[in-house]
């Protein structure tokens, strides 16, 4: 097989874009296209001014310097860019349907099925088809099988090679990858795709394995990883009636090298674009093969996540004397973990709609999300009108400004900022007494205390 010269990538989202510009930095003699349909998406990608990037990541904006226009280019020409590629990545969104069959549970792949569509009618050669997105196992069979029935006579090798960057880390974990995973059936494919890796990843890091197993493992690995988070969210709850410490019980468990450390931080639950979506798609499948007490396992990780967001917010409502009607919620973070500005599926939005129902007026503060995403994220959801979430929600720019006048202060994300704030001056200006509801466990209670906070954290 002839040696990659030209990659494209359809998608140009959290995982096409820094996965992308990583493997342009790292292989300078590739081509590298990223394309979009989405072409204010793509001019965000082309902007002058690097702090315009669609994606927050640190250290992004340095990778993209370097590559962009030299090996790396984003456009929204996708029949051009599939046209001239050896090598396809698909990493289009694969949200959970939210109609018909497996409606909220199973992977929607409409944006999947355009893609190899597209690709099949556009391709005049071979070309190495490599799955990206997350996707239910056997996807790639019916990639194969779009491609190769609709396709112009040229042939198409399928690989699937799962991300496992986190967001918030990304470009340090596409840097130095515990592992990379690549599944497919022609051994020759899938040496090009190590190639590619091997420039920069060990190669004892770059696993090989049959496409199934491969899909399957990138499920089960979010599946684990979640799992720990609600299960750690679920002692935290007994901690609170019986005096343990989360943090106690985290930190003494973690230390038996046969749990780890890592992935046992209590928090008001987890969120993100991969957990619960892939969680769901676990069970799905379970269940379409009668696997019902597979399915019942893992949907109680689900289950227990929505039981501690909806906790903190009774939580709230409980100690505001019962009711937080008319009430000044500040909410301190919006995404779903620091360090970036996605907010898919973050616990702050869910915890906003429980207070809303109840009439709290909210003020939002995040760093790096913008008003305009906060309001999208609360329509989204269909509880109220679009004006009756701009009457109660209110965005603002300044953390202070946010806690204002506020009956209590929730810390949704862990934004490392938050604990440097200046506390007392947060203090004077809120009602009294002034409550603080620390979802994340990021800021010290005895400091808070001494200033006259009444702080409540999680599984404490
Ligand atoms: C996850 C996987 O980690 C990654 O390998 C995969 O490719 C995509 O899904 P991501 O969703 O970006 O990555 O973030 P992650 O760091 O896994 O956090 C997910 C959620 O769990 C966040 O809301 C985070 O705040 C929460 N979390 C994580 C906890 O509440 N406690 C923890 O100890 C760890
Ligand atoms: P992820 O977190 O998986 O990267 P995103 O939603 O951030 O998901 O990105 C997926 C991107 O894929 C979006 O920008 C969307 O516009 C793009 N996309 C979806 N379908 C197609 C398609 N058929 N052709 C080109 N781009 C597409």
């Amino acid at each position: 097989m002839k040696k990659i010269k030209n990659i494209t990538c359809i998608g140009a989202g959290y995982v096409g874009g820094p996965t992308m510009s990583v493997i342009a930095q790292k292989n300078p003699d590739i081509k590298v296209t990223v394309v979009d349909l989405n072409a204010a998406r793509i001019a965000a990608w082309n902007h002058e001014d690097l702090s315009k990037l669609p994606v927050y990541e640190p250290g992004l904006d340095e990778v993209v310097k370097e590559a962009r226009g030299r090996n790396l280019f984003f456009s929204t020409d996708v029949d051009r860019a599939i046209d001239e590629a050896d090598m396809i990545f698909i990493s289009v969104n694969t949200p959970t349907k939210t109609y018909g069959k497996g409606k909220g549970q199973a992977a929607d792949l409409k944006y999947i099925e355009l893609c190899a569509r597209q690709i099949a009618r556009v391709a005049k050669n071979d070309k190495i088809v490599v799955e990206k997105s997350t996707l239910p196992v056997r996807t790639a069979e019916a990639l194969k099988s779009i491609l190769h029935n609709t396709g112009n006579g040229v042939k198409f090798h399928i690989l699937s090679n799962p991300e496992f960057l986190a967001e918030g880390t990304a470009i340090q974990d596409l840097h130095h990858p515990d592992r990379v995973l690549i599944g497919g059936e022609n051994p020759e494919a899938i040496q090009t795709l190590v190639d590619i890796y091997a420039v920069w990843v060990p190669k004892e890091n770059i696993i090989t394995t049959n496409l199934w197993s491969s899909e399957l493992s990138k499920l089960v690995a979010n599946a684990f990883l979640a799992q720990r988070v609600s299960s750690i969210n679920a002692i935290s709850e007994l901690c609170e009636v019986t005096g343990a410490d989360v943090n106690e019980v985290a930190y003494a468990i973690g230390k038996d090298s046969r749990i780890g450390p890592k992935f046992l931080k209590a928090s008001v639950g987890f969120g993100g674009s991969c957990f619960q979506k892939d969680i769901l798609n676990l069970v799905y499948i379970a269940r379409s093969y009668n696997l019902n007490k597979v399915a019942d396992y893992w949907e109680q990780v689900i289950i227990m996540n929505d039981h501690q967001k909806e906790r903190f917010a009774d939580k709230i409502i409980k100690t505001l004397y019962n009711t937080v009607n008319g009430k000044n919620i500040a909410f301190l973070g919006w995404a779903f973990k620091k360090d970036t500005n996605d907010t898919r599926e973050s616990a702050a939005i869910y915890v906003a709609d429980h207070l809303l129902e109840e009439e709290a007026f909210i003020t939002v503060y995040d760093p790096k999300v913008s008003a305009e995403q906060i309001y999208a994220d609360l329509d989204y959801l269909g509880t109220r009108s679009p004006e009756e979430n701009r009457r109660l929600v209110k965005v603002v720019n300044d953390p202070y400004e946010a806690c204002q006048q506020a009956h209590a202060v929730a810390v949704l994300t862990e934004w490392d900022e938050f604990k440097t704030y200046d506390w007392q001056r947060i203090y004077d200006n809120m009602y009294k007494p002034a409550f603080v509801f620390d979802g994340r466990n990021i800021l010290d209670k005895s400091v808070l205390e001494n200033i006259g906070l009444v702080y409540q954290g999680i599984g404490k």
